[in-house]
């Protein structure tokens, strides 16, 4: 069904597709017959419950942050089969993102590249939409960052005001400091930096708490920054977020600016899940990102040593089936 409908949506603004899709699927979550019968298509019967952070995940498939921001359509995303849904990236305070276009497809590379810049509701409106009824077997993340005109120098704040808000009502928190489009943000990655921000973070922390990483951190840098986590008892790590980098690719968007996804990433996050499974000796569970299209590109993230695995170009280019796809073999 998916291939005679995406035609259609790739006629449209990658941005404008992606609105309307989030309000099919947020109809989806509102209606309880639709609900039903969509979870029935969709739905997977095959069990492969995963316990980490002290819950049991249904299965290992989750939906990656920035997909549903606002928390617009969680309800109706969780009747595609996931065993988890990260919601977000969230700031404090509503904000508009960077000018459009800022979303752009790269159809033969299988890829996107996005300069959004954190468009958000704010976390009241999030906060509102968290509310209520859950999903059966859901586990439900929000992602948190920082608002565009927070000095680095305060993003702690923003950060604490998220985890206070949030806290009640999901199931983990995670830190992102790995967006390319925040000016400044990435810099938190840093040893010195991150290690302030965790220290302050841990004495407000409540529910797990996981960092997200961006692929272009150096090898050192990476090590440095993993040791922090691992002194600081961060929860888990979610590998990776969107590169800045860019492999050679064949579309005519390459030139634009912003985080690239999708397959030109799927060798470098794997390289990151195999790297950050090496240095923390296991101990660290492990949330794989980044361009995780097919079964094979999943099995080999959790061979790599992640726990679980996040989908978020893959369900553009693949659709709705992507997860009982990823599933049969994970
Ligand atoms: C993202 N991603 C993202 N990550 C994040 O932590 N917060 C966010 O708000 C967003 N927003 C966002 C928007 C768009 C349009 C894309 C394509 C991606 C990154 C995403 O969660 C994921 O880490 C990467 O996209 C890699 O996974 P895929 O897309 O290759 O499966």
């Amino acid at each position: 069904m998916y291939a005679r409908l995406r035609p259609w949506l790739f006629h449209l603004d990658p941005e404008r597709a992606h609105a309307a899709t989030l309000r099919v699927l947020q109809l989806v979550g509102s209606l309880p017959p639709l609900t039903a019968v969509v979870r029935k298509i969709y739905a997977t019967t095959i069990a492969s419950p995963v316990e980490l952070f002290g819950m049991k995940f249904s299965n290992r498939i989750g939906l990656a942050a920035g997909y549903d921001k606002d928390g617009l359509a969680w309800r109706g995303l969780a009747c595609l089969g996931f065993g988890h849904i990260e919601v977000g990236t969230i700031t404090p305070l509503p904000q508009p993102g960077n000018p459009r276009p800022r979303v752009f497809r790269l159809v033969g590379d299988q890829a996107l590249i996005n300069r959004l810049g954190f468009p958000s509701r704010g976390a009241a409106f999030l906060e509102r939409r968290l509310r209520g009824r859950r999903p059966q077997g859901l586990v439900l993340g929000v992602n948190l960052g920082i608002n565009k005109e927070t000095p680095i120098e305060t993003a702690v704040d923003d950060y604490k005001i998220l985890m206070q808000t949030f806290s009640k009502l999901a199931d983990y928190l995670t830190i992102n400091v790995s967006s390319p489009n925040t000016p400044g943000l990435r810099h938190l990655q840093q040893a010195g930096m991150l290690s302030d921000l965790l220290g302050e973070l841990n004495r407000s922390k409540t529910v797990p708490l996981l960092v997200k990483l961006s692929p272009d951190l150096t090898d050192t840098q990476l090590d440095e920054a993993l040791d922090v986590l691992l002194q600081h008892g961060v929860d888990g790590v979610i590998a990776t977020n969107t590169t800045t980098s860019r492999p050679p690719l064949v579309s005519y968007a390459a030139k634009e600016t912003g985080g690239l996804s999708g397959t030109p990433l799927t060798t470098l996050s794997r390289r990151f899940v195999e790297r950050i499974f090496a240095h923390t000796q296991g101990k660290m569970p492990i949330i794989a990102a980044g361009g995780i299209l097919s079964r094979q590109d999943a099995d080999a993230a959790i061979q790599a040593g992640a726990s679980l695995v996040q989908v978020f170009t893959g369900l553009v280019y693949r659709g709705p089936g992507l997860v009982k796809e990823l599933l049969t073999s994970t």
